[in-house]
């Protein structure tokens, strides 16, 4: 089968993990609709519950470089550094719930149905889905039109 490009640049920005916690690296990368690519990692707290995912941290970073409204597909992928200095592991890294609400965040400003490929550590498996399939009926931005005012 053959990996997208995008999925390399995530098990490479997995490597700059900081997860001495759960040991578990995750890397994201972040293509704009102009193929700027913007990467980040999960980045985890001796105070667990401040770490962050590596999805927002990528996104952090898109924010900088283009803007949210400009994201069109998102790449993770997760496991552990093996002994050769590469990401390794089975099974493909989906979105936590949190995260797919900050990607539903950049899709509902761009108006596009953000891609989300999610790798298996090895790079090795990939499931391609859209922000809309791993959250339906999502609440973003829209959602708050009644707000008046
Ligand atoms: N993690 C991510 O970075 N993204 C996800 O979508 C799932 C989980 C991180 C958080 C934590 O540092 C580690 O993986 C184990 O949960």
């Amino acid at each position: 089968m053959t990996i997208d490009p995008l999925v390399a640049r995530a098990r490479e920005a997995a490597l700059k993990a900081y997860a001495p916690y759960s040991k578990f690296s995750v890397g994201a990368a972040v293509e704009s609709v102009d193929g700027e690519i913007v990467l980040g990692a999960n980045m985890e707290n001796a105070c667990y519950r401040l770490g962050i995912c590596a999805e927002i941290s990528a996104l952090t970073a898109a924010r900088q470089a283009f803007g949210l409204d400009r994201v069109k597909r998102i790449a993770v992928a997760g496991g552990h550094v093996g002994p050769d200095g590469s990401l390794a592991g089975a099974a493909p890294v989906t979105p936590c719930g949190g995260c797919r609400q900050a990607i539903y965040e950049a899709a509902d400003l761009s108006g596009l149905d953000v891609e989300v490929i999610s790798s298996n550590g090895d790079g090795t498996e990939a499931i391609t889905t859209t922000i809309r399939q791993l959250l339906p009926h999502g609440f973003g931005p829209a959602s708050l039109a009644d707000a008046g005012g």
